[in-house]
């Protein structure tokens, strides 16, 4: 079975081609990125419209770069995949579109995949991980714990409740000046600062629940650099140390009550899956394998490039679901939101927040 996976949700233009297997095996032919970070780099973040409009005018180029690759023709497709959700609604509506012209075009069957979806099914493909597994979702627009039990069935146990871990990282970096994307700019001055300089707060610590909170930290970060102003280099450093050294406590401790929650409601996890840009970040990997080792399961993290956004994990997604018969109209419409957890409600006394629950 071959399938062509499309992402357009956020500022990588993607498109990839997968085969799956009888076994449930997959494999890569293809895989095409283009970021825009050069083009929303000038802002400090993410511009919708500048997205949307970069994805119309590259996505084509990408589609073809990833059919050629592969060597695959499109009526030998199997299948056409396109995040319809959830993301950024101009971009999400050119691969969604996109999708459903080649689809039409050449009589193959389409598959509307949940972004959310593709980040926690990427394992399958890498490593064939067996259900049910955890998954730790960090990107820049969300922090989750998943339980994935099987194709389309997934219970999330838990979230934040305010900042996704690489918005928070990124919004550390703007404060203290350092360079657009913040995430890895935060890990590089962490590594020569002092973590113990500033007594942040770590959040949520020992909470029963799973959830996550890092505003509270944010703003103590905040009002340090405040007093400090003008910042040196040191203090930069000594800044992202203790907020990265609260983070992993905290993102530790929120995963332990995940797992605990996983395993009386489901039994073992097969594995801990971790996803999403802030899975790139070597420290936070080093206590994601404390956290795995603590509880006798074994940490998984896809290699970087299927860690962050790419056409792979769409198209594999689409090749599972199509596996199972789960397919597609033209009526399909694209999601700005898109819960995974159908069943997920705020947790108590945040439902009037912004976090996308
Ligand atoms: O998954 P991703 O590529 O895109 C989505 O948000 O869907 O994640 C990007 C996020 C950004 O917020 C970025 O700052 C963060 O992941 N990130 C990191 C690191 N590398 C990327 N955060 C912390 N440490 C890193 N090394
Ligand atoms: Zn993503």
């Amino acid at each position: 079975m071959l399938v062509l996976g499309i992402e357009t949700t956020c500022d990588e233009t993607a498109a990839a081609v997968v085969e799956r297997r009888a076994d449930g095996s997959g494999r890569l032919l293809s895989n095409i990125v283009r970021s825009q970070t050069d083009e929303h780099a000038p802002f400090g973040g993410v511009v919708p419209e500048i997205a949307a409009r970069a994805h119309v005018d590259v996505l084509d180029g990408i589609i073809a770069a990833a059919m050629n690759e592969a060597g695959v023709a499109f009526a030998s497709l199997s299948g056409v995949a396109a995040a319809a959700g959830p993301g950024l609604i101009g971009g999400v509506i050119v691969g969604l579109t996109t999708a459903k012209a080649i689809a039409l075009v050449h009589g193959t069957p389409l598959i509307a995949v949940n972004h959310l979806e593709a980040h926690a099914l990427t394992p399958r493909l890498t490593d064939s991980v067996e259900f049910p597994y955890c998954l730790f979702l960090a990107s820049g627009g969300h922090t989750q714990i998943v339980a994935v039990l099987g194709v389309g069935n997934y219970v999330r146990l838990g979230t934040t409740v305010d900042d996704a871990i690489g918005e928070a990282f990124d919004k550390i970096a703007k404060m203290l000046g350092l360079p657009y994307p913040g995430g890895p700019q935060v890990e590089r001055a962490a590594e020569a600062g002092d973590p113990n300089r500033f007594a942040f707060p770590r959040p949520m610590l020992g909470r029963q629940d799973a959830n996550f909170s890092l505003s509270g930290l944010k703003t103590a970060v905040r009002n340090e650099a405040g007093k400090l102003t003008p910042l040196d280099p040191q203090d930069i450093n000594d800044l992202c140390a203790g907020f990265q050294a609260a983070v992993l406590e905290s993102v530790a401790d929120r995963l332990g009550a995940g797992l605990r929650l996983f395993k009386e409601r489901f039994g073992p996890p097969k594995a801990l899956v971790a996803a999403g840009g802030a899975a790139a970040n070597q420290a936070i990997r080093r206590m994601l394998r404390e956290v795995a080792a603590k509880v006798q399961t074994t940490l998984i993290v896809p290699p970087p490039a299927l860690c962050t956004d790419n056409g792979a994990m769409i198209a594999w997604a689409g090749a599972e679901r199509l596996a199972l018969g789960l397919t597609d109209t033209m009526d399909t419409a694209p999601r700005a939101r898109w819960l995974l957890d159908a069943n997920a409600t705020a947790p108590a006394k945040f439902a009037n927040t912004r976090a996308g629950f």
